[in-house]
Parts: C-alpha cells; structure tokens; sequence
C-alpha cells in the first residue's frame, strides 16, 4: 500500500492542535490528524502532550496563550477537563466528560464525540443504529457516550457491568436505559440485534470478554471498542459463528473528524487508506515480516 508521502514545512501562520494524555505514547490520534494534514498539504501540526494529571489546568491554560486552536484530550484527563471548560456541548453535559477541545477568544468549549464516532462507525458498516435492541458491556467513560448516543438515535438500550453499582450509576445518568444483570449477559443475547462491547476486555495483554454467544440470534450484530488488536477474540467468535461484526478502529477514526474540521477547517474523510494507515501501525511487527 503507498501513502501519501510529502514533508510538510510550517510557516509562522501554522495551526496548532495536538492530544493531552498521561501516558501519550500509545496515542494513535497524532498518526491519524498526520495523515490527514498531510492529505491536505495543511500549514499546521498535530502533537502528543504528555501532561501529568496534577498539571491539566495549567497545560490548557498554556496551549491557549500559545495560540492553539484547540486539543484532544485523552485518559486520564477526561472527565478533569470537563470541569475545566467554559462552556460545553449537550454530549458532554450529558456524560461529564469530553475527548474534543476548541479554544476561542480565551476561552474553552468541550465536546465529547465518542458516541457520535461509534454511530458513523455503524453506519459504515451498513448496521442501522436503531433497528433493534442493543445490549452494551460496560459503564465506564466510553460506554457513557455510546449508551447516550444509542438512545438519542431511538434505540431501545441495556446497559450490563461487572460491578453492578456502576450501571445502576449510569442508567440514573441516561433517563431510558435498562439495567441487566452481568450473569444473565449471554441469555439476554436472544432478543439483541446489537451487541456491543464497551469494556476493556479482549485488549491485546488483557483477558478476553467473557461471554458465550450461543443465545444469539442470527441477526445479531457485535460490534468492539477495542481496537487493539483490530480483531479481538469476541469479534472472531462472533465471525465464527457467521454474525456480522463491527470493529473499534473505525469509530477511532469518525471521533477525530469533528476536532480536524474545527482546528484545521476542513472536514476529512474516513476511508479505506486512512484506516489503513492507521491499521497498519497496530499490527505487531511479527506479523508484518
Ligand atoms: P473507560 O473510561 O475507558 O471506559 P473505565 O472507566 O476503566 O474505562 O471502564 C472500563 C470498563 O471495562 C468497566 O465497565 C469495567 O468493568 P468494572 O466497572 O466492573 O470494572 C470493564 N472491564 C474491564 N475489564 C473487564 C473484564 N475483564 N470483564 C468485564 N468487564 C471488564
């Protein structure tokens, strides 16, 4: 595959964005705006800031004397974010938390794409967002978003968790969302048209997702988060079983396009060489000899 391949040169006018993470190095976000920048010859950069927790506020602050045009922000800084914006999207309100920054005359908005991402993610892949019920593993930040970005599209949602405290948390946050017992995750597969793993599990140097798929309808679509790796044990069981499935890259890729289009002013697509380009640095060295 060859990728577009140019050096790009930074005038004095360049726009700057970049990500704020503690750690950063894993970060696949400079790799994806790169590709992009590079894509449309744009006069500006996309950096890894790795900031501490202790620091997020005054990190921002300085980002937005420097003249940035905004950042991503990444784990651990979430949620500490959220509470230092001054003004935020309806996303973000609902899931106190936001991934997008834009600064403007001093000040911060906050947004939080996450959930959107996912839903272009779908659509992507053919897979109607609303066309039958969806059951979602997990209650931390990124099930969050996806859960409100479910229901706002009109789907009927149930939430299950390991720790129970956290999706009974999460369903008093999201007015319409069902709670369901982690024990009784496979036998409510029967009547899903949508599974989706919001959880941490089936990470590369993680346990898989524990969960048998043998209730399942035929229809039923699984669709990962995790895009590390690009196959996670619970998609290939479900390609197994011949089930349609839906992978986390894609939605990677859809959050970062309302970020580039503000900082950067023009709206990028999501395609067949942009996932590549991103794909190809998550496959581990061994396998691309
Ligand atoms: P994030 O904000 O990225 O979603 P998080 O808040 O740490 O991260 O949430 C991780 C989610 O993965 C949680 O729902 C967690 O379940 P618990 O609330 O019980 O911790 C879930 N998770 C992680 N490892 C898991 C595993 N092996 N099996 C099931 N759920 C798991």
């Amino acid at each position: 595959m060859c990728f577009v391949s140019y050096m790009p040169t930074l005038s004095g006018r360049a726009r700057l964005a970049g990500i704020l993470g503690w750690p950063v190095a894993h970060s696949r976000s400079p790799r994806l705006h790169g590709f992009w920048l590079e894509r449309h010859r744009i006069d500006g950069a996309y950096v890894p800031l790795a900031v501490p927790p202790e620091q997020l506020g005054l990190g921002l602050r300085g980002l937005l004397a420097c003249g940035f045009r905004g950042c991503n922000v990444t784990l651990p800084h979430k949620e500490a974010a959220y509470a230092l914006c001054d003004t935020l999207s309806e996303s973000a309100r609902r899931v106190h938390a936001v991934n997008t920054l834009f600064f403007h005359n001093g000040r911060i908005h906050g947004n939080s794409t996450d959930g959107a991402g996912f839903i272009a993610n779908l659509r992507d892949h053919g897979v109607n967002p609303a066309a039958g019920p969806a059951l979602l593993l997990g209650a931390g930040g990124a099930a969050r978003d996806i859960a409100a970005a479910l229901l706002d599209e009109g789907a009927k949602v149930s939430v299950t968790n390991r720790t129970p405290e956290r999706a009974e948390a999460l369903a008093r946050l999201l007015p319409g969302l069902a709670v369901i017992a982690w024990k009784d995750r496979a036998a409510a597969l029967a009547d899903q048209a949508l599974l989706v793993n919001a959880t941490s599990a089936g990470m590369a140097d993680r346990p898989p997702l524990e969960i048998a798929l043998s209730r399942a309808s035929s229809s039923l679509v699984v669709a990962d988060i995790v895009y590390v790796p690009l196959v996670t044990p619970l998609l290939a069981a479900a390609r197994a079983r011949g089930l349609a499935t839906v992978g986390g890259l894609g939605m990677l890729l859809h959050q970062a396009v309302e970020g580039f289009a503000a900082w950067f002013d023009i709206v990028p697509a999501v395609d067949r060489e942009l996932f590549e380009f991103v794909a190809q640095d998550l496959i581990p060295a061994k396998s691309r000899d």
